[in-house]
């Protein structure tokens, strides 16, 4: 499994951090260019790769750390999406319900990204907490995980359990994923997990 982030501002550093942390390979682009992430990768380690967008892009996992509007020009970057995971990691800041239609935020993703499978996660902690080691007070940081998908859930839970957070699974992304949605209860909600 191959991975990237898309974003190198606030979440798409700190989770270069967790990434670099976990020994886990990720390429890491954004509008600026690889030599604008050269920086962070020499202080975080090789496992961090900056690439062009359209390298980022090649990887099964990519992980949308980007403005929520920006994930249109990052969908079109592509042409063909079909059986890559795409990891919703933004949150809907300045986006009205009308824009979203009434949808979940993770299903608009969607339905620019057609033959991808969404995951929704790596959104519900302040970028700050995001970048701290998730092993703390004996147990481990909890990261939620919402999907319509059950194999991507599980798939990208299992990525989340090894960079170092204790994955809950909510379900689908209208439904349990409305929680860690803007407004939900779980958002910005600081859980550690014994055991
Ligand atoms: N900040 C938080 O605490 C926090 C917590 C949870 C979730 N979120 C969500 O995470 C997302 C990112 O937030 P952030 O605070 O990390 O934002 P940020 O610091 O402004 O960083 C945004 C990154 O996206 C890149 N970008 C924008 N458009 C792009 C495009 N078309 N193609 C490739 N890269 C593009 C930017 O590239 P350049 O560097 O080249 O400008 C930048 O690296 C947002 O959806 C936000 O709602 C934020």
């Amino acid at each position: 499994m191959t991975y990237s982030i898309i974003g190198s501002g606030n979440v798409g550093a700190s989770l270069a951090t967790q990434f670099a942390r976990s020994g886990i390979t990720v390429k890491i682009a954004n509008t600026r260019g690889p030599e604008s992430i050269a920086a962070m990768a020499e202080e975080l380690g090789s496992e961090i790769v900056p690439a062009t967008l359209h390298d980022a892009l090649k990887a099964d996992v990519v992980i949308l750390a980007v403005p929520f509007r920006a994930h249109t020009a990052v969908a079109h970057a592509l042409t063909n999406w079909s059986g890559k995971v795409v990891v919703d990691a933004m949150n809907t800041y300045g986006v009205s319900p009308e824009e979203l239609e009434g949808r979940a935020s993770t299903d608009v993703v969607a339905s620019a990204f057609p033959g991808a499978k969404l995951v929704k996660t790596l959104n519900q902690l302040p970028a700050k907490l995001l970048a701290k080691d998730p092993a703390e007070s004996g147990g481990r940081r909890v990261m939620f995980v919402s999907s319509n998908d059950q194999a991507a859930e599980a798939s990208i839970a299992k990525l989340v359990g090894e960079l170092g957070f204790s994955p809950v699974s909510l379900g689908r992304v209208n439904e349990g994923g409305a929680l860690i949605g803007m407004g939900g209860p779980l958002i910005l909600q600081n859980f550690i997990k014994q055991g």
